[in-house]
């Protein structure tokens, strides 16, 4: 594509309500999938959502008809790739339906690219052109976080490197994605916050990111409003179905907007997960704030539409002041969430701070931050949070 020109695309079908699960064998059918793999983890097995999945796709015919995959880990890695594609040939699929949080969501999306090329090494994943007829894909979260379900792109942490590698395609977007409040209203608090956070940060970043594309900011600014305005509510009590619903589809809303792309947020929180462990949410939530203080500080006036979004009246203040009160506004948000600590607080120790930088620093997601980043900020930042 020439430099001058933008694609914009919002493509994936999403099919969202209270009791939406009840649709997919109907769906199922339209795709021509008969055997489906439902590629989770072990942590969802015991929930009402995997029973919920189970019942919808007929106990009786579980390990006849369909079939389980459950292997997953919480940061996705090689193997539990590896290990669905071969369920799916053992079990003679011929669909994935991937339940949960991001990470089976990434999985599932992933092992149709070993079911059609076996052989495939995914650190030359782009030298392979050609993805077209991928095993249908049907993305069902658990979770109002990643927005994985209309993301084309699956993040896998490879053998050889240990760094989180984004397999980036358009033929691994879902052919439908099912937003079900029901499935989310047993996500404990503490999941709650960090997964929200992740969605407000997509919102953030992608807003901020300096990229010509008005409609995706469109959606990050009302991404935004319906986080500030749901998660609280979501946070404090699990079962209020419409928290839930408006945290599911804010979640997606932050995803569509990251086409875009992200920022330095994501570049701090990567290494954190791959190195440390950190769940994805929270370490973008421990970093969220210092992140905003280093862009505002480069670029005056970056956070005043974002505060705007939160509902702060900002029109007539100066820039650094607009910012200034988005920046605390957003930190007690956070706080009152429970996601204020220090790295330190989680097992992160300053001995793996040159291994973090350099990790950030290879990250794409900086590349596009609304200001550069060096090696130096990374260090900075990292000492500001630990
Ligand atoms: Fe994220």
């Amino acid at each position: 594509m020439t430099p001058n020109m933008s694609l914009f695309s919002f493509p994936t079908p999403i099919l969202f309500g209270p009791g939406a699960l009840s649709e997919l064998p109907a769906h199922c059918r339209r795709l021509g999938v008969r055997r489906p793999l439902v590629v989770t983890d072990a942590g969802l097995l015991p929930t009402s959502a995997f029973q919920a999945l189970a019942e919808t796709l007929g106990e009786a015919a579980r390990d006849k008809e369909w079939f389980t995959y459950s292997g997953v880990h919480p940061n996705p890695i090689e193997q539990d790739v590896r290990e669905a594609a071969a369920a799916f040939g053992a079990n003679h699929c011929d669909g994935v339906i991937a339940l949960g949080g991001g990470s089976p969501l990434d999985a599932g999306k992933a092992a149709r690219l070993l079911v059609k090329r076996p052989n495939l090494d995914f650190a030359r994943f782009y030298d392979e052109a050609d993805w077209s007829g991928l095993a249908p894909f049907i993305a069902i979260p658990t979770t109002a976080g990643t927005g994985s379900e209309v993301g084309r792109s699956s993040v896998i942490t490879l053998d050889g490197t240990r760094r989180k590698a984004v397999l980036f395609h358009p033929e691994l977007l879902a052919k439908l994605a099912i937003l079900d409040p029901k499935l989310t209203v047993c996500l404990p608090p503490k999941l709650t916050a960090a997964t929200g956070a992740d969605a407000l940060t997509h919102c953030i970043e992608s807003y901020t990111c300096p990229v010509f594309h008005p409609m995706c900011d469109g959606i990050a600014l009302e991404g935004i409003r319906m986080i500030v305005e749901a998660l609280p509510r979501a946070f404090r009590d699990g079962g209020d179905l419409d928290a839930r619903g408006k945290m599911l589809v804010a979640a997606a809303m932050g995803a569509v907007a990251f086409q875009k792309d992200l920022g330095v947020v994501h570049s701090l929180a990567h290494p954190l997960s791959t190195i440390c462990g950190l769940h994805h949410g929270l370490a973008n939530a421990l970093c969220l704030i210092a992140g905003m203080k280093f862009c505002a500080a480069r670029k005056s006036g970056v956070y005043r539409r974002v505060g705007l979004a939160c509902g702060l009246e900002l029109f007539r203040c100066a820039d650094a002041e607009a910012d200034g009160r988005t920046i605390a506004f957003l930190a007690q948000f956070l706080e009152g969430l429970g996601l204020k600590a220090r790295l330190g607080e989680h097992g992160v120790s300053a001995a793996q701070l040159e291994a973090l930088v350099a990790h950030a620093i290879e990250d794409p997601c900086h590349k596009t931050n609304v200001v550069p980043v060096t090696a130096a900020d990374f260090r900075n930042l990292y000492l500001q949070v630990l």
